[in-house]
């Protein structure tokens, strides 16, 4: 089931503040892809959303549950990193069925599902490879089953095609679109590229530079040219990456 996530005046202080305050919402089913520039808290607010690190202030609510890092809750939510972080001992559908056990599903079942989301991202025949067998796109795409496989209410997304060439990256976002068009999930998708943000995204946020907030909110919606938006966007992140480069530390 599709949810509706809520960040309120979240923000986040390391030894210096990272994330001034930001607040945003992101409705069921919803594609929002999150820029800004190196080092303005991108991951350190997908953490806090995902409830791997507790939030200085501010609050987030996955339709109406509060999310506090360390306290059970009952969404499930998909991550995916940067890296694709499988064990490399394990075959992919052991990885994927791996996650599954916390959630009760015997192990004939967890298989089956297993393979069910290696197929839909691509990966049918490959289930009994090992991670070292396989090319860095087919790796990360068995750590975005891995995350869809739990049937996430939320799948939070770091930057997850970095690592890719430009020709798997084009792939894997035309696959990630058609994952997210059948499985309905919301999503929240952090990248440094622009042009892929625009491809991707209903809802663009922008950050400033640290400690951050939001610098522009936009719904991709068509109603803006496409290489406008481009052009605009690009324009704000060097603004802020300047902005940073010229602040401290
Ligand atoms: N555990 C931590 N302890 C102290 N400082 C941290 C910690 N984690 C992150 N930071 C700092 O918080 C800031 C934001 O880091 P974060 O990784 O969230 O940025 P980002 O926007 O994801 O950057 P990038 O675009 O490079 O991925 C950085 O200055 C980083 O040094
Ligand atoms: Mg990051």
């Amino acid at each position: 089931m599709a949810v509706k996530l809520v960040v309120e005046d979240v923000g986040k202080d390391y030894l210096i503040p990272i994330i001034d305050r930001v607040s945003f919402s992101v409705d069921a089913g919803e594609f929002l892809c999150l820029l800004g520039p190196n080092g303005c808290g991108k991951t350190t607010l997908l953490r806090i959303i995902g409830g791997l690190e507790p939030a200085t202030r501010g609050a987030v609510g996955i339709d109406g549950e509060l999310i506090v890092a360390g306290r059970p809750h009952q969404r499930r939510i998909g991550v995916v990193f940067q890296e694709d972080r499988l064990l490399p001992w394990m075959t992919l559908e052991d990885n994927v069925a791996l996650v599954l056990k916390p959630l009760g599903m015997p192990a004939t079942e967890r298989l089956a599902t297993a393979r069910r989301y290696l197929g839909l991202v691509g990966l049918a025949g490959f289930e009994t490879y090992y991670p070292g067998r396989v090319s860095g796109g087919m790796r990360q795409r068995a750590a975005i089953a891995r995350a869809l496989a739990i049937e996430p209410d939320v799948l939070l997304m770091d930057e997850p095609f970095g690592a890719l060439d430009a020709q798997n990256r084009r792939i894997m976002q035309r696959e990630v679109r058609r994952i997210w068009r059948e499985t309905g999930r919301t999503i929240l998708f952090v990248t440094h590229a622009i042009e892929e943000a625009v491809e991707i995204g209903t809802t663009l946020v922008m950050l400033s530079a640290r400690p951050s907030r939001i610098r522009e909110l936009i719904r991709n919606d068509g109603r803006v040219e496409r290489l406008k938006l481009i052009d605009d966007l690009n324009t704000m992140i060097m603004e802020e990456v300047e902005r940073q480069q010229g602040g401290a530390p």
